[in-house]
């Protein structure tokens, strides 16, 4: 089993299918497998009867096949390669489900290995694809894109507030020398913008940009809750991880705004000063979760109360 990837705010997304109680028929499905560390841990303290993963990544899905080979065979465990969009779409499993996490954004070999091109600070391929089998990469968006609308890709997906000079390098040096490596980009937005805030590569909110519109990441979660909600059980949960405002904006105004069911956390769930401080990619992660189904009344704190007085 892989150790690749530390699976965040483990313990939280446990809990919230802890409402559904002891059954022996759940159903699970996991959207976004990585490296499993989410799915071992529900199998091991739910034990669905039956499980969907899907992953766009292949090697994720190739490290599904391995560590669940058996269950794989028995039938008790689906593998897709596909975008978890795709899968609910076309409601593959015909079933109704229980328990459902998305936990979003890139794993950790994902942005580890330069060869995938997430990262600014190793020299790879500038590619950002999470599907390597398809669509565009960001040096195809580098290279071709109007220099209009690489600045509204910056403002809208990287909340850069002023791209506009790094774009009109870009522009500039690209016909002389198309991008072709991380590096070359790192390198120009960090000769252009310089490092304004301490401990944040000025690439940062740059490269974020790119990797959410190439695996149109905003697009995706918004299109999936809808038809997700449809497809759960009654009382059955969706646990949603967000490492992104924007997209926790998102995902918070649909579970709020739905009348197929509620927002069970009102406040949402952040890691622990402690779980950061062992996994730092977990700082700006967001966990919402939602329920299908009526909103059970609360008690009336002030009923008894009342009737007391009712009687006096
Ligand atoms: C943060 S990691 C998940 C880590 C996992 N929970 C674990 O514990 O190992 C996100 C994974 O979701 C995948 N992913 C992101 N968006 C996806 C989408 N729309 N469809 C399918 N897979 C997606 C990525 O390829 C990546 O492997």
């Amino acid at each position: 089993m892989s150790q690749l990837h530390k699976p965040v705010l483990l313990n939280e997304v446990l809990d919230s299918y802890s409402e559904l109680g002891a059954n022996p028929h759940l159903v699970y499905f996991d959207g976004t497998y990585g490296r499993g560390g989410h799915f071992r841990a529900v199998q091991q303290k739910y034990s669905p009867s039956l499980s969907f993963i899907t992953d766009q990544d292949e090697t994720a899905i190739q490290q599904a096949h391995a560590d669940w080979n058996e269950q794989i065979k028995s039938g008790k465990i689906k593998v897709f390669h596909q975008n978890f969009f795709d899968f609910v779409e076309s409601n593959v499993g015909g079933q109704k489900i229980d328990m459902a996490l998305l936990d979003l954004g890139v794993s950790s070999p994902q942005l580890d290995e330069a060869d995938r091109g997430f990262s600014f600070n190793k020299d790879g391929p500038l590619d950002m694809r999470m599907n390597q089998t398809k669509g565009e990469t960001a040096a195809d968006i580098i290279n071709t894109y109007d220099a209009e609308d690489l600045i509204q890709i910056f403002k809208s997906y990287g909340e850069v507030p002023n791209p506009a000079r790094v774009v009109r390098a870009i522009v500039s040096d690209r016909t002389t020398k198309p991008f072709v490596t991380t590096l070359q980009l790192a390198g120009l937005i960090e000769r252009v913008d310089g490092w304004q805030k301490k401990g944040y590569h000025p690439a940062t909110q740059y490269f974020m940009a790119l990797r959410l519109v190439i695996n149109r990441e905003l697009e995706v979660v918004e299109n999936v809750l809808p038809l997700l909600i449809e497809q759960m059980q009654d009382k059955g949960r969706i646990s949603v991880i967000t490492f992104h405002s924007l997209e926790d904006r998102i995902v918070k105004n649909i579970f709020k705004d739905s009348t197929a069911g509620f927002l069970v956390n009102k406040k949402v769930i952040v890691p622990s000063e402690e779980e950061c401080k062992i996994n730092p990619r977990a700082r700006s992660a967001k966990l919402r979760i939602f329920q299908k189904g009526e909103q059970p009344e609360k008690p009336d704190k002030f009923a008894l109360r009342r009737a007391q007085r009712d009687q006096q």
